[in-house]
């Protein structure tokens, strides 16, 4: 649906004409996967797939909310002033649980709006849709109210919505790359820090293919937050001897040296991956800086082999999808991209094999896993903002 066609909707909601129209991206990480919550780097962008958002302003304190991927639920409110997490209320939680957090970050209320939602992100694919539409309440709620908040303020109610009102215990790479992404650029997070640097998006003769298993993930009844506790009780062990903070503060040398404290095999593995991982993130950002597409790659690469056998969260139609593409002459390197366990992956694909490519996974993946993949060309795009 182009904007004009939006406009038109929400007005045949509404019954008035929006004041102003925003967007928030989703997102794919190009490496650094599980290590947001492990103290280490990230290397995230947005993408040119995302969530619009058409708003016009209300006298009182209601947020009358419809969203064009769930027309079937109609009109849904909630007032400002009485905000509690619903639990058949799916889709309105981000919304409700955003605009709560940013009233307790901003110290006041938010004004009441009409909002229409229409997203072009599969919801629970791995790309972030939820992120997106944080950052795309935030946003709004932040100019409309005129909250005065940060780009990094509403990043970490992003976040807190995630882990305080959703209840998934996720780190900060989603909503901040949606939040802090720029067209061709990739972003290079510190998680500890939380400074990053862009380096540029550019695979040479590659494009950045998104590959979808069409298999749902929910994060919340995923292995996510059995897996962040197991890096924190891994973590817990080596702390009994070395002085770290974080499983990213390992070099592979002194994780090597001491993995034997952690004395349980799947605990180990699960370390080994944040640790090496990590690593990889660092010589991933280098390698894309000096061009080298083919180490870039290579790391992909082993990066999916490491979430595979060590972390464990990739699963049968991941790991098709992502062998398909290996098997592939004209691809590069793929991995599984996201929490996993379903959702996406991304392959470096020649530009003239692009269409060839997609029919041959396709035919390999359906074969195995009994029905089709989905794909999309994104552009590595912008953050949140007012279109
Ligand atoms: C989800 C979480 C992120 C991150 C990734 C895995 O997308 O929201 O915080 O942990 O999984 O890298």
């Amino acid at each position: 649906m182009n904007i004009n066609d939006l406009k038109e909707k929400f007005e045949s909601v509404f019954k008035e004409k929006p004041d102003r129209v925003f967007f928030s991206p989703g997102r794919v990480n190009l490496i650094g996967e599980h290590i947001d919550y492990n103290g280490g780097h990230v290397f995230p962008c947005a993408i040119s797939l995302g969530t619009y958002g058409l708003v016009s302003m209300r006298a009182d304190d209601q947020v009358a909310c419809y969203s064009l991927n769930f027309e079937a639920d109609g009109v849904r409110t909630f007032s400002t002033k009485a905000i509690r997490y619903q639990a058949d209320q799916t889709w309105l939680n981000y919304i409700s649980g955003t605009v709560h957090l940013m009233q307790e970050q901003a110290g006041r209320a938010v004004r009441g709006f009409n909002l229409l939602i229409q997203g072009d992100i599969p919801n629970g694919a791995g790309l972030s849709s939820s992120a997106s539409l944080e950052l795309l309440v935030a946003y709004i709620a932040n100019q409309t109210s005129q909250l005065g908040l940060s780009r990094l303020d509403l990043v970490k109610v992003g976040q807190a919505v995630e882990n305080q009102f959703i209840g998934v215990n996720t780190g900060i790479m989603d909503q901040f790359a949606v939040a802090m992404g720029q067209e061709n650029e990739a972003l290079f997070l510190d998680v500890n820090t939380l400074e990053f640097d862009r380096v540029p998006a550019d695979f040479g003769e590659y494009a950045l293919l998104i590959m979808n298993t069409n298999k749902r993930r929910e994060l919340a009844d995923s292995k996510y937050n059995q897996r962040r506790a197991e890096c924190e009780e891994a973590l817990a062990r080596l702390q009994k001897i070395l002085e770290i903070k974080h499983l990213g503060d390992l070099d592979v040398e002194t994780f090597e040296a001491n993995r034997h404290l952690i004395a349980d095999p799947i605990l180990e593995a699960r370390a080994k991956h944040a640790v090496y991982e990590n690593q990889r993130t660092l010589q991933a950002r280098a390698a894309l800086m000096d061009h080298d597409i083919e180490q870039f790659a290579n790391l992909l690469n082993q990066s999916h082999q490491s979430l595979k056998e060590d972390y464990q969260v990739t699963g049968i139609e991941l790991d098709t999808l992502v062998q398909a593409a290996w098997d592939h002459e004209a691809v590069l390197g793929a991995r599984m991209t996201g929490a996993g366990m379903g959702g996406c992956a991304i392959a470096l694909v020649q530009k003239e094999y692009l269409d060839q490519v997609q029919t041959e996974i396709a035919q390999a993946y359906q074969q195995k896993i009994g029905y089709t993949p989905s794909f999309y060309l994104a552009e590595v795009g912008s953050g949140t903002c007012e279109r």
